[in-house]
């Protein structure tokens, strides 16, 4: 069969030099990859492209690591076989682009290399050309040392030279051709929405666009496709999908980026369940191909509502790989007289095995600041020592109390256990966080398996902590869970959602949510968000009136992709799955963006620039 020109494979192109061949009988740059060469081609003249990898001069002989994205071929210049091109071969220097013909031949006994797939051959050079000079790059291609994220953002076009760039871009290309695979074949249809929208109330900040044609009026840039893809429901398309760019201004993490890709998809006539099961045969199958290795802990993945993974994991994207669970204590400690925990909306405790050998100090300073990062006011603990328990608050708490307090977290000998005394939610989070920073300090996180679970039954509603307004919790398209649509004006705070995350070794890589369809239900959760009913015509009104048109019912779920990637790859962050990112404070180092445009450029655009002070 001859390959079709442009068929590709991203990591081999099994056929790709006999399509050159066909294409050109006599190559100019290359008549094989520089991963293709072996045994059978000993004695094959072939003409070779890429960049200098290694340069190694051995007196005489000069050899080449010849590299191309699919490998590396060792090249050799020897002056008794081309005196000519023995001499080019001295001006070479690391990452010049070069096109050599030669021979290929067997290298010598005890000069094979078994690491490289083109290990046992060597090309002999007749001829060489160099395409391109290189200046010395700024950090070393051919070497996996520590180079500083600025200086590899800056050069990226060279750090993603690099294996491990180039590997964890190759697989990303894999994950995403995979994906569109599973999704076409189980019926999805992939539709491009657009980049220049109306305000997308998916809970961040919003990139705005000035309007030429309209100054004063402003495209925003989507943090989802949401409403398109309900649309596109609304519009009969029953399974839709997208490798979908979102854009969300706001404070940059490691698992955050202002610009990001989601698997985005919705589907008509579905319940949660629906919805759940034909992800998690994707997360199932995903997991399978991009981590053969590591078995996944739980199938079909546990369900935990949110209300249960905030009690037991302190969050709401749980790292069920090990226990560690959190006890809730706030009853047997009511009355007692050490205030900060009788007078507590919610008291709990982590305990953590064998950790008693730790120096006290570091639980006073490190972890109760670590604590208090995350909103504690302190961190009590008790420490499990031979001749008893520990603590400087046992005074407060009396006998009776610490041993009711040691059979309900099961602590023995070598354990302590922290608490933490607060608003239910930050005592939660606050254990959370610790919890998952002892695992990972201590080495007891397993990493020879992987674990999926489902959250849901989330609060239609949360309380911001920064300015004390009602929002959504997911966004405000998701449908109350059955029983709770009256709710929504009557008691809000205690309403639950049909919506679900997918949570995939303690990071969240998906959320979604079965839908309103209906113009009355939906305009309620706005009412109860306190949207002006002016607000609700002008911002939602096309969402409220599509709904008037016969909306089916419908639900969807959106993945992260880069997180996912982020995981199979086993890298600490997404910028490392990212070609081209930004830095951790939104800028893009290489381009030099955002930068100040040219004045007549913003005039035209229509806005008028605030000088900072
Ligand atoms: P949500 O806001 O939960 O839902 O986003 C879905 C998933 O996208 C990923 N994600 C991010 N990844 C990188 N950088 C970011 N800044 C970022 N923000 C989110 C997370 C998250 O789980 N429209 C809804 C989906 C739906 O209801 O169908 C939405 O966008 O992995
Ligand atoms: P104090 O009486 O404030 O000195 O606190 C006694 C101990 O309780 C110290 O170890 C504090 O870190 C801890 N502590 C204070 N507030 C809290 C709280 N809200 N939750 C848990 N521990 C606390």
């Amino acid at each position: 069969m001859i390959p079709k020109p442009g068929y590709s494979d991203y990591r081999c192109i099994p056929n790709q030099s006999f399509f050159l061949h066909i294409l050109h009988p006599f190559p100019m740059y290359r008549s094989h990859l520089n991963n293709e060469l072996r045994k059978e081609h000993l004695d094959t003249e072939v003409t070779l492209s890429g960049w200098v990898h290694r340069r190694r001069d051995h007196g005489g002989l000069i050899f080449i690591d010849l590299r191309d994205r699919y490998g590396l071929t060792q090249v050799v210049f020897d002056p008794e076989h081309n005196k000519n091109t023995h001499v080019v071969a001295e001006q070479l220097r690391s990452e010049y682009v070069i096109t050599i013909k030669g021979k290929v031949r067997q290298r010598p006994d005890g000069q094979t290399n078994e690491n490289h797939e083109t290990g046992e051959i060597e090309v002999i050079v007749n001829e060489v050309t160099i395409l391109n000079e290189s200046k010395t790059p700024p950090f070393e291609i051919d070497q996996d040392k520590h180079v500083g994220e600025e200086h590899r953002l800056k050069y990226r076009y060279l750090d993603l030279r690099r294996d491990r760039m180039k590997s964890n871009i190759l697989l990303r290309a894999e994950v995403t051709t995979f994906i569109r695979n599973y999704m076409v074949d189980n019926g999805f249809v992939e539709v491009e929405t657009p980049m220049l929208v109306k305000g997308t109330p998916e809970g961040s900040r919003e990139y705005l666009v000035p309007a030429r044609l309209y100054h004063g009026n402003f495209y925003v840039l989507p943090q989802s496709p949401q409403q398109m893809k309900q649309l596109l429901m609304v519009a009969g398309f029953d399974k839709y999908f997208q490798i979908a760019r979102c854009f969300r201004d706001e404070d940059q993490r490691g698992d955050r980026q202002p610009e990001f890709t989601q698997l985005d998809l919705e589907m008509s006539f579905v319940e949660q369940e629906d919805v759940m099961k034909l992800n998690e045969g994707l997360a199932i199958a995903l997991a399978k191909k991009f981590m053969p290795s590591t078995p996944i802990q739980e199938e079909p993945f546990p369900v935990l509502s949110f209300h249960d993974s905030m009690n037991r994991y302190g969050s709401d994207k749980p790292d069920v790989r090990f226990d560690m669970e959190l006890t809730d204590i706030t009853e047997l400690v009511k009355d007692c007289d050490f205030k900060v925990f009788s007078g507590a909306e919610s008291v709990k405790a982590l305990k953590i095995e064998n950790y008693a050998d730790k120096p006290r100090s570091y639980f006073e300073t490190k972890l109760t600041d670590y604590a208090k990062d995350h909103g504690a006011k302190g961190l009590a603990y008790i420490m499990y020592m031979e001749d008893g328990p520990k603590a400087p608050i046992l005074k407060f708490l009396g006998d009776d109390l610490v041993a009711k307090i040691t059979e309900a977290t099961g602590a023995k000998t070598g354990d302590v256990v922290f608490f933490a005394a607060d608003e239910w939610s930050i005592a939660c989070e606050v254990l959370g966080a610790l919890r998952k920073r002892i695992a990972k300090e201590e080495n007891r996180v397993p990493t020879d398996k992987v674990a999926f679970c489902w959250v849901n039954d989330f609060p239609m509603f949360e309380v911001s902590k920064e300015t004390g307004a009602v929002g959504a919790m997911h966004h405000p398209f998701t449908r109350p869970k059955k029983g709770h649509e009256e709710m929504v004006l009557t008691d809000p705070m205690n309403a639950l959602s049909n919506g679900y995350d997918l949570v995939m070794n303690g990071n969240e890589i998906g959320g979604g949510s079965i839908r309103i369809h209906e113009r009355e239900l939906q305009n309620n959760i706005f009412k109860a968000l306190k949207v002006a009913p002016e607000d609700i015509e002008s911002r939602f009104g096309h969402m409220l009136e599509a709904f008037e048109y016969g909306a089916p019912p419908h639900g969807g779920i959106a993945w992260g992709l880069d997180r996912l990637v982020m995981i199979f790859a086993n890298e600490p962050n997404i910028r490392e799955v990212i070609a081209f990112p930004k830095d951790q404070k939104a800028k893009d180092l290489m381009f030099g963006a955002p930068s100040p445009m040219p004045a007549d450029q913003v005039a035209e655009a229509g806005v008028e620039i605030i000088k900072e002070d």
